[in-house]
């Protein structure tokens, strides 16, 4: 009888280990044997850690379970699917769960995530498989028809991008996948890796086969250590049944996969920063052009995508590009993995077609803040990204509505606030974040991010208020328009998004805000 209890860092942070440890012994005491299989977490958050117990009807769902609880569980037949205290019925009829569309996500939670069989048996390696009975030209029409966009935040069309590889001319090409995952409120990447590193690793071969790269690097950052170990495990698993290595699933295809750890930076997210971070040097951002897709990795033609870029490429293959441009809405086609964190009930993973509604991810999905209290602000994207408030939560998450709104979907984090958030505080965090992250290597950034925090801080403590608005409006126009990269160039979207929608936090009397 299987049972599972995840190993995602997540579940592993309430006690997964401590609880998974108390149920074998609790089974062996019972005389029962079970098979513990340590898996990826399903994405629901608020139930960690989630035991499932496998029975005739299907999966049965425990959680929160302690490891305190779980003698008298096993004791009340929680082995046998009884419906004991914290038993939330099979784990695929739960609402929150039933009701999305996982695509990207489809096995995390679901499979052993080191288990290269169960992988087959749950669809893996079928869009590989496919993928190799065509030409590279034809995989890369694929994705461009799917309509599948970069993850990271940008969401560049990665077909027209794996286009400009495949097109370039080159001995020696390569594929990243950015693994930086620095965002706050943002944890998909991690939980790809953590609980279903194949799909990176089939995505990643897919896209050089494409394109016609021959080594590839997943940038990882090593906050994840978690996430470090397995895709290492994972890699090694791929080489030793014949996936990845010469002659990949006996075609005439050679790919080698290497991970690399990043040591802390915020900016090495950047892409040409992260391909310095790489090559061996500090992560400072290259001016562009060229792009990475001409001359990235070594000055080699490079495909760069996001984790969940490359993870949705093998169900693209596998099912056609058709099944996933039918979902979502407008331009922006399929699903999208969002990320619910910050105060709320219940975080988590949710993926879903764009086009849902702010407020159904967090007022639906979500339940409202964790706290109780209303819910004032959600910022989407990350520190870069809006504030949005709750009149806004009929914005539907798609690229270009966010964007017409002054926002950014971007690697799709939400971060949820209460009505006890100080905006002009987070605002103020905005700059200081930049302050510190900033490369240093263009002057709109690294001066202007100083000069924001010391701004806001006379608006905030009552210092001329009106002409350091005023200051600040001038600043964040010259981020915006003078920053090299999206670090200094999208700072001033908190800001300002701050600024327009909760201008009352800004004109405090001082001692409100101290
Ligand atoms: P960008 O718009 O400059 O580029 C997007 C991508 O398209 C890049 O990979 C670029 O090289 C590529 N590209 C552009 N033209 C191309 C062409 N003709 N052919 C092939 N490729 C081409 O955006 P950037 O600076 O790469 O990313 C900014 C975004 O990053 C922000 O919008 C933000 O959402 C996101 N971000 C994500 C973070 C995360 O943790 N995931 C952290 C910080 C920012
Ligand atoms: Fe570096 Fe900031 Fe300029 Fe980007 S905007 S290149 S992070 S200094």
């Amino acid at each position: 009888q299987r049972v599972y209890v995840p190993a995602d860092s997540a579940a592993r942070s309430v006690g997964a280990d401590e609880v998974a440890d108390e149920l074998v012994a609790a089974a062996a005491a019972a005389g029962r044997e079970i098979q513990l299989v340590r898996n990826g977490s399903r994405g629901m958050l608020w139930l960690e850690p989630l035991v499932e117990v496998e029975t005739a009807a299907g999966r049965i769902a425990y959680g929160p379970v302690q490891a305190g609880d779980v003698a008298a569980l096993v004791a009340a037949g929680m082995l046998d699917g009884a419906p004991t205290q914290g038993c939330h019925g099979r784990t695929d009829d739960i609402d929150w769960l039933a009701s999305q569309h996982r695509v990207t996500f489809r096995r995390v939670g679901v499979t052993d995530p080191l288990d290269i069989a169960d992988y087959r048996a749950h669809g893996g390696f079928a869009g590989l498989e496919r993928a190799l009975t065509m030409t590279p030209a034809a995989v890369v029409d694929a994705v461009t028809e799917s309509g599948l966009r970069g993850r990271g935040g940008a969401g560049f069309p990665a077909g027209i991008k794996w286009k400009t590889v495949h097109d370039a001319g080159s001995d020696l090409k390569f594929v990243c996948a950015n693994a930086d995952e620095g965002d706050s409120g943002t944890f998909a990447d991690r939980m790809l890796m953590e609980g279903d590193p194949f799909t990176l690793i089939e995505g990643m071969t897919i896209a050089a086969y494409a394109v016609g790269a021959t080594e590839g690097y997943i940038y990882l950052r090593s906050e994840y250590p978690d996430a470090v170990r397995i895709m290492r495990q994972a890699i090694d698993v791929a080489y030793a049944h014949g996936c990845l290595g010469a002659g990949v699933l006996g075609s005439g295809l050679g790919f080698d996969l290497f991970v690399r750890v990043g040591a802390g930076a915020y900016i090495c997210g950047e892409e040409t920063s992260m391909l310095e971070s790489l090559e061996g040097r500090r992560g400072l951002v290259r001016s562009k052009p060229p792009i990475p897709a001409l001359a990235g990795l070594f000055g080699r033609p490079t495909v760069v995508n996001n984790v969940l870029t490359l993870g949705t490429v093998p169900m693209i293959l596998a099912e056609g590009p058709a099944s996933y441009q039918d979902l979502g809405v407008e331009r922006s086609r399929g699903t999208q993995v969002f990320q619910l964190a910050g105060n709320v009930r219940r975080g988590g993973i949710v993926e879903t077609g764009f086009g849902i509604t702010l407020g159904e991810l967090v007022e639906g999905y979500g339940g409202g803040s964790a706290s109780g209290r209303p819910v004032r602000a959600v910022q989407v994207g990350g520190p870069l990204g809006a504030y949005l408030p709750v009149d806004r939560f009929d914005l539907p998450m798609d690229y270009e509505a966010f964007a017409a709104a002054d926002a950014m979907v971007g690697h799709g984090g939400l971060v949820v606030f209460d009505e006890t958030v100080d905006m002009a505080r987070q605002a103020r965090f905005a700059m200081e974040f930049c302050a510190v992250e900033s490369c240093g290597k263009c002057t709109p950034c690294r001066i202007g991010s100083v000069r924001g925090v010391e701004t806001i801080d006379k608006i905030i403590g009552g210092v001329d208020r009106e002409r350091n608005l005023l200051v600040l409006d001038d600043l964040c126009t010259t981020m915006t328009k003078g920053s090299l990269c999206a670090m200094g160039g999208l700072t001033p979207m908190p800001v300002q998004s701050a600024l327009q929608h909760f201008p009352e936090d800004f004109d405090r009397p001082p001692a409100d805000t101290a």
